[in-house]
């Protein structure tokens, strides 16, 4: 088989391997599509750090189950199914109580684990979600990006009573924009980014109100448009967001933390006090991908419409390139590795 292999920081090679057997509880996954996601460019640039090397990168993929190891029925061969990545111990302490996505053994497929840029993956047998006959296979990859907008929002909670703030537009964002609007139906939703183009973006996938914080004071429009969000989602991650979203938000409100800056946010404690503000984290996902699988075959989800590019996966370096320097031309940009 030919896989994507990151060898060291900087080095990365489709390299032809022998096709790997799947253990006992396994099922070995022929690979349909995979899509980019910035976690991979970090590994690749070294930027990563969990990841060890040399690794076959990639943990957003679906594919067909094409051999599967001892104990797992041979009915399986043939399923359609998306991988969750997530891979955790089952007894540490988080796992004992149901948060198995930040498991202190915590390994991430792709990251820890052989990934999923390559013509066949072996996957623990639970980690392979069949998908409905409606879901054609590039959205099948497309469930674990919505998965890290359905932790967040299984976190924070949302209904037809918010008014919500996103920052960021990028993929993660706007899966964030589709589940606020289509799963949850919240009364108003603002996007904020600094690019144009990202932000129109947002309007295609169901933002009510986009506001340029590169031209526009944020705070001071919201108070003379007398907006007080009463959730507020970070995707855009930068650690100044995290002390206005405090801010901003109104009484009672929620704040949704997305992302991993290594920076200090002051945040004014005075406001979460005086407002009573919740503070979420999310990280990955904990067991949602039934629950996106059954938004994506309801129609609640689109996720064509983050899907900007396609490419053979012999083209890695040119997805890669793409990705990497034209974040205004591209969304989600997918690999083909095989057809179904
Ligand atoms: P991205 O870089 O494509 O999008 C970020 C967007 O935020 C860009 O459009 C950028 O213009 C905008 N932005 C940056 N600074 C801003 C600011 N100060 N104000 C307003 N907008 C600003 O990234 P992507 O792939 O959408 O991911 C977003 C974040 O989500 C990343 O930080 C990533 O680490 C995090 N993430 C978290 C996961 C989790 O499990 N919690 C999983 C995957 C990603
Ligand atoms: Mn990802
Ligand atoms: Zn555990």
């Amino acid at each position: 088989m030919e896989s994507i292999k990151v060898i060291a920081p900087g080095e990365l090679w489709v390299e032809t391997l022998p096709t790997p057997q799947p253990a006992a509880g396994e099922v070995r996954v022929k690979v349909s599509y995979a899509g980019i996601c910035g976690s991979d460019l970090h590994i690749y640039h070294g930027s990563h750090p969990f990841v060890k090397y040399p690794r076959i990168i990639g943990h957003e993929f679906a594919g067909v189950i094409d051999a599967v190891g001892e104990g797992v029925s041979t009915d399986k061969i043939g399923q359609r199914v998306s991988v969750d990545p997530v891979v955790s111990c089952g007894h540490c302490y988080p796992c004992s109580i149901g948060r198995s996505n930040i498991c202190h053994h915590l390994q991430v497929v792709g990251v820890h684990r052989e990934g999923g840029f390559s013509e066949f993956c072996c996957v623990p047998e639970q980690l392979a979600y069949a998908v409905a006959e409606n879901i054609d296979a590039q959205s099948a990859a497309m469930v674990e990006p919505f998965s890290i907008a359905a932790n967040m929002l299984n976190r924070t909670g949302a209904s037809a009573r918010d008014v919500a703030l996103v920052y960021g537009a990028g993929p993660i964002g706007l899966t964030v924009v589709q589940v606020l609007k289509g799963v949850y139906g919240v009364k108003q939703l603002i996007v904020v980014d600094r690019l144009d183009s990202r932000l129109q973006g947002a309007l295609e996938n169901g933002a009510d109100k986009v506001i340029n914080n590169s031209e526009v004071d944020l705070v001071s429009w919201l108070q003379e448009q007398q907006i007080a969000p009463t959730l507020v989602i970070d995707a855009a991650c930068h650690p100044s967001i995290f002390a206005q979203a405090t801010e901003i938000a109104a009484p009672a409100g929620r704040i949704g933390l997305m992302g991993f800056p290594a920076e200090t946010s002051s945040v004014v404690q005075r406001f979460l006090n005086a407002k009573e503000l919740t503070v979420f984290a999310s990280r990955l996902n904990n067991k949602l991908f039934p629950t996106v699988i059954d938004w994506m075959a309801s129609g609640k989800i689109q996720p064509h419409r983050l899907i900007s590019h396609c490419f053979d996966f012999h083209a890695i370096q040119q997805a890669l390139n793409l990705f990497e320097t034209n974040p205004m031309a591209c969304c989600k940009v997918l690999l083909r590795f095989s057809e179904e």
